[in-house]
């Protein structure tokens, strides 16, 4: 690959089928940058494993999830797209950084913490060690720009940490990248729960919009979304967390700023504003399930996307690999 431009690299793990928090808080924020930079984004399937997950279902998942990034706007032929474990390269470099990584710095993860909570006695020792193999996915290909939501961000920072740890004892090897954060929608909230993230393994389906649910499924997931009490709608985070998540949704989506939607709606209820969330919500999605469903059809079309990203992928980091290898020693 040609390096005029500044390199992003990003990925999702396919535990799942995307959801608005991936879409608004990811995915819209890659189909930006894919004329400016030079863009990687990869299915990351080897970080799904960390939690228990059905082995039958998981080459489908990856299937779904590539054809998702094609149907968001993801375009092959600015950005490559590659699926994590296609690439060995991966998990050679997280072992090389948990030599680097201190026990300590793993264990302030927020992520880590959260998880290993619900997941008790079933908790692995991948899971843990999670935000070193995210490391290497970023520092493989001496990654610019990291776009995530703001629940990433504290594992971006942890790979700039390691990546200059690694820099002071073994000499300069790895760029450090920058973490790239929206300001509205870094972190969409559950529906039904809006002091929790909107995320694939939510207790409450409810509070999850997919991007493939149906039309009226969105209709009733909206409709039910928790509110707060008052019937202004206005956003206050601390005080009306349920309405504000529903306006930041709101001003994403249609590109207008939260002042000017509390001005729209000034003296209207939450029911007419909650309809017309939906309409946009449903007309947003229309387009991507209906790309979706056609890429699907192409099944070939998949495989031949994912041997050509391997191909483009694979020199990068094999040439960061050999650095690291001289660096330490090894060999
Ligand atoms: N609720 C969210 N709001 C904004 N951004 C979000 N992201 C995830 N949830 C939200 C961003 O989506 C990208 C991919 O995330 P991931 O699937 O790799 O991991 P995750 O953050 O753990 O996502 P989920 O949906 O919560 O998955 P599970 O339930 O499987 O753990 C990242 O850029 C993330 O910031």
């Amino acid at each position: 690959m040609e390096r005029n431009k500044k390199r992003v690299f990003s990925g999702i793990q396919p535990s799942g089928d995307l959801h608005l928090g991936n879409y608004v808080g990811a995915i819209k924020q890659w189909v930006a940058l894919q004329d400016e930079y030079e863009c990687i984004f990869s299915i990351v399937d080897l970080h799904a494993i960390t939690v228990p997950y059905d082995p039958a279902l998981l080459k489908e998942r990856i299937r779904r999830l590539a054809a998702l990034y094609l149907a968001c706007g993801i375009d092959p032929q600015k950005a490559v797209v590659f699926v994590q474990s296609h690439n060995p390269d991966h998990p050679v470099l997280a072992w090389l950084l948990d030599c680097v990584a201190s026990m300590g710095q793993l264990r302030r993860m927020t992520q880590y913490k959260a998880k290993a909570e619900k997941l008790k006695e079933k908790v692995t020792v991948g899971l843990f060690n999670y935000p070193a193999l995210m490391a290497a996915d970023i520092l493989l290909y001496q990654t610019d720009v990291v776009p995530v939501g703001e629940d990433q961000k504290q594992h971006v920072e942890l790979t700039r940490d390691l990546a200059e740890k690694f820099n002071a004892r073994f000499g300069e090897t790895f760029k450090l990248p920058e973490v790239k954060i929206l300001q509205v929608g870094a972190r969409v909230m559950s529906l039904q729960n809006p002091s929790k993230k909107m995320s694939k393994s939510a207790e409450d389906p409810n509070g999850t919009i997919d991007l493939l649910d149906s039309p009226e499924e969105i209709v009733r997931k909206v409709k039910s979304a928790v509110t707060d009490s008052g019937r202004e709608i206005v956003f206050d985070r601390e005080n009306k967390p349920g309405i504000s998540n529903l306006l930041a949704i709101y001003a994403n989506l249609s590109g207008k700023k939260i002042e000017k939607l509390e001005e729209e709606y000034q003296g209207k209820g939450y029911g007419e504003f909650k309809t017309d969330l939906a309409d946009l919500i449903v007309e947003t999605l229309r387009p991507i399930q209906e790309r979706y469903q056609k890429i699907r059809k192409e099944e070939d079309y998949l495989e031949s996307l994912f041997q050509e990203g391997l191909r483009k992928v694979k020199p990068i980091s094999e040439a960061t690999l050999k650095k690291v290898y001289e660096r330490m020693g090894l060999g």
